[in-house]
């Protein structure tokens, strides 16, 4: 059974984790499960700069196999906003709602194309050997108004054209099926089971 703390207090993000990796032998936890995590801030520029930071932060800490995750939402013509500030977009402390208002202000007027936008998830897994890097992405439209209930942060106004639904609409698994974060996920445990890391014990 590989222990793998996650370097996340986002609920969302462990639940779509957990939901990916059922009935592997890997046995999740997020930090905040601990009674004492560190604090960890978000200097990086790129998705990736952030989640090794917070991969080395957590395993320094913990000095268990950890796995971090750095997401966010690229709208082309707003030349990648909010990419690495997506948590963050309307300002310090902002939630998902004011987040999504403020997308919506910003892409006022824009029609078509320039809708499109894509999600990036970077995901890093450290343990004492290894640090490696797995990214996904997909590709969609950003909505002029909410449709879904389902999930969390900007997914009521992320739309996929292949599909005609946006993330909100979606079960966790099916999200999973499509997301950027599922298609990460989905390259890490490759890469475990390459390593032999989650190679079950012979009955
Ligand atoms: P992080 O915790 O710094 O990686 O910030 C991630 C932010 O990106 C979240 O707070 C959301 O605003 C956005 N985000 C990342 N992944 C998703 C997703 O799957 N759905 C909706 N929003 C997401």
């Amino acid at each position: 059974m590989l222990n793998l703390i996650v370097a996340t207090g986002n609920l969302h993000k462990m639940e779509e984790m957990h939901s990916f990796l059922d009935g592997l032998p890997i046995l999740l936890k997020s930090m905040k499960d601990f009674a004492k995590f560190p604090d960890i801030e978000e200097t990086g520029q790129t998705f990736e700069e952030n989640v090794k930071i917070k991969a080395r932060i957590c395993f320094d800490f913990f000095k268990q196999p950890v796995l971090a995750d750095d997401s966010g939402l690229e709208v082309l013509a707003l030349d990648n906003e909010p990419g690495v500030y997506s948590a963050r977009y309307a300002g310090p402390g902002a939630n998902d709602q004011d987040n999504n208002r403020f997308l919506l202000h910003k892409m006022k007027g824009l029609q078509g194309e320039k809708r499109k936008a894509r999600f990036v998830c970077t995901l890093c897994y450290k343990d004492r050997q290894i640090e490696k890097i797995f990214t996904g992405t997909t590709e969609g439209m950003i909505l002029e108004e909410y449709k879904g209930r389902q999930g969390f942060g900007y997914d009521p106004l992320f739309y996929i054209p292949e599909i005609g639904k946006t993330y909100a609409q979606l079960s966790t698994e099916q999200k999973n099926a499509f997301s950027h974060r599922g298609k990460a996920l989905r390259k890490l445990v490759h890469f475990l089971e390459q390593k032999r890391y989650l190679a079950l014990p012979e009955s």
